[in-house]
């Protein structure tokens, strides 16, 4: 019997088989005041870096040819940052809007919001309604950002409706299952997370799309988000390309 070690498996490549290849990555960009931090940098250094690093990882999106990304920028929480901070995220969002918007319309980008964007001062409003009708026509991309996102108080909006339509009698209750619950979700076109990366090195969902997270697959980065690059995007790809998805059912 042999005793050297077999050698382990070459990792699954990257243009494994399509679905191997995830067909929505959806992103918990957190790590922006540390980054800031080990600086000495004002936050809002930070979260500059992080929007530069959102502009490079929808670049890998359009080069890895994913389909659907989406980003969390900002939770329903996060309001409760102090006011200087959360003036600063909503001039970068501002900015954001503003500048890159005729980028990301050339490179077939379409932007989807979902979120309570109704919380953001009415300019904000006006951009974000612009910039998704500007992209609407779009299919390369589908690109969602996350504003004021909360999954508990998404699914309690979903759940009032879906109460109201009954209370009208338009709707059965016997009659709401996933797929109708789903649609009313701030996701109702898209397609549930295949993989969620977390950076900074916490390993919590933090709120981010609790109903549609129920068979992703999890992937926590020990890097600041303003850190994350072109090899982490791809490293992310290839742990999902190994992992056996199974969705409740017997393996093999
Ligand atoms: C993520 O970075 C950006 C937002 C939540 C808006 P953080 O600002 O949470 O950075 P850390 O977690 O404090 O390092
Ligand atoms: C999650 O990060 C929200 C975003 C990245 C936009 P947080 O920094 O708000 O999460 P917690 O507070 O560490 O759970
Ligand atoms: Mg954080």
């Amino acid at each position: 019997m042999s005793v050297i070690a077999p050698l382990a498996p070459p990792a699954a490549p990257l243009a494994a088989a399509p679905s191997r290849r995830p067909a929505h990555v959806a992103i918990i960009m957190d790590g922006n005041g540390r980054w800031a931090e080990a600086r000495g940098l004002p936050r809002i250094a930070g979260h500059r870096a992080g929007a530069q690093a959102a502009r490079r990882t929808i670049e890998q999106a359009l080069e890895h040819g994913v389909p659907w990304l989406t980003l969390y920028a900002f939770s329903s929480e996060n309001w409760r940052r102090p006011a200087e901070e959360v003036t600063d995220l909503t001039g970068l969002l501002r900015h954001y809007l503003r500048n890159e918007i005729k980028e990301l319309a050339a490179n077939g980008v379409r932007l989807r919001v979902i979120g309570e964007a109704h919380r953001f001062p009415p300019d904000v409003q006006a951009l974000i309604a612009e910039a998704i009708e500007r992209t609407r026509r779009n299919h390369r991309l589908n690109l969602t950002i996350a504003l004021s996102y909360g999954g508990r108080g998404e699914i309690l909006a979903a759940v009032r409706r879906a109460a109201e339509l009954v209370r009208a009698g338009e709707l059965a209750p016997e009659a709401i299952d996933e797929e109708t619950f789903g649609q009313f979700l701030f996701t109702g076109e898209m397609p549930d997370p295949d993989l969620i990366i977390r950076t900074s090195g916490e390993r919590r969902l933090s709120n981010f799309l609790l109903w549609q997270a129920a068979y992703a697959e999890l992937v926590f980065l020990d890097v600041l988000w303003p850190d994350f690059d072109a090899c982490h995007f791809a490293a992310a790809l290839a742990d999902f390309a190994r992992r056996e998805r199974r969705f409740g059912a017997r393996p093999g």
